[in-house]
């Protein structure tokens, strides 16, 4: 049997638009779906998981990890977009805890990060109580929102796409 699942989380779409990408190389038998609907499939009808989350709190969304933790004896490769540089060491402690994650009962195979614009509606909010306290509009961060905003690009999904090739 080799048939793999895309399962991807997405609050504003960027971490969709990466799966779709992705979902577009795989060979062989495949289905896609958001997370919200993994309840409507039989998931042990898949050998391999490629999952997809957006970053909350410097690690998968809450959802995702959930999911993460649902799943045993599964090739793993997991996709994730966020608002900071995937080679900072924000992105670097994003990969080290969900790598860890997925690998508890299943075997990862790799993971991808690339930046996603982040929600206006978000950035509004840090700019107010009781979100500019924990999160203030420095002018390095209002860098960061910036550069985020083209993402994910033509180039993002073309190296999604790539580094699954690679790996699969
Ligand atoms: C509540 C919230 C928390 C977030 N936390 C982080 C974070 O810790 N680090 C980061 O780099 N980006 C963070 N982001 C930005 C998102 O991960 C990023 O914009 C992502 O691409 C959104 O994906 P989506 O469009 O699939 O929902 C956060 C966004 C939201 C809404």
């Amino acid at each position: 049997m080799n048939k793999t699942l895309v399962v991807y989380s997405s609050l504003t779409g960027n971490t969709k638009a990466v799966g779709e990408k992705i979902f577009e190389i795989i060979e062989g038998e495949k289905n896609i779906i958001s997370i919200d609907d993994v309840k409507n499939i039989n998931i042990d009808e898949f050998n391999r998981v490629i999952v997809g989350f957006w970053v909350d709190k410097g690690s998968a969304d809450k959802k995702t990890k959930g999911f993460i933790k649902s799943l045993s004896n599964k090739e793993i490769g997991y996709f994730g977009t966020l608002g900071a540089d995937p080679e900072s060491k924000h992105g670097n402690d994003v990969r080290e805890r969900v790598s860890k994650l997925c690998s508890e009962k299943n075997t990862l195979i790799g993971g991808f990060l690339c930046r996603g614009k982040i929600d206006p509606k978000l950035v509004e909010k840090m700019g107010k109580f009781p979100l500019n306290l924990i999160h203030p509009l420095t002018p390095e961060r209002l860098q960061r929102i910036e550069d985020a905003k083209s993402h994910p690009n033509e180039k993002d999904f073309q190296e999604a796409q790539n580094y699954f090739k690679n790996i699969l």
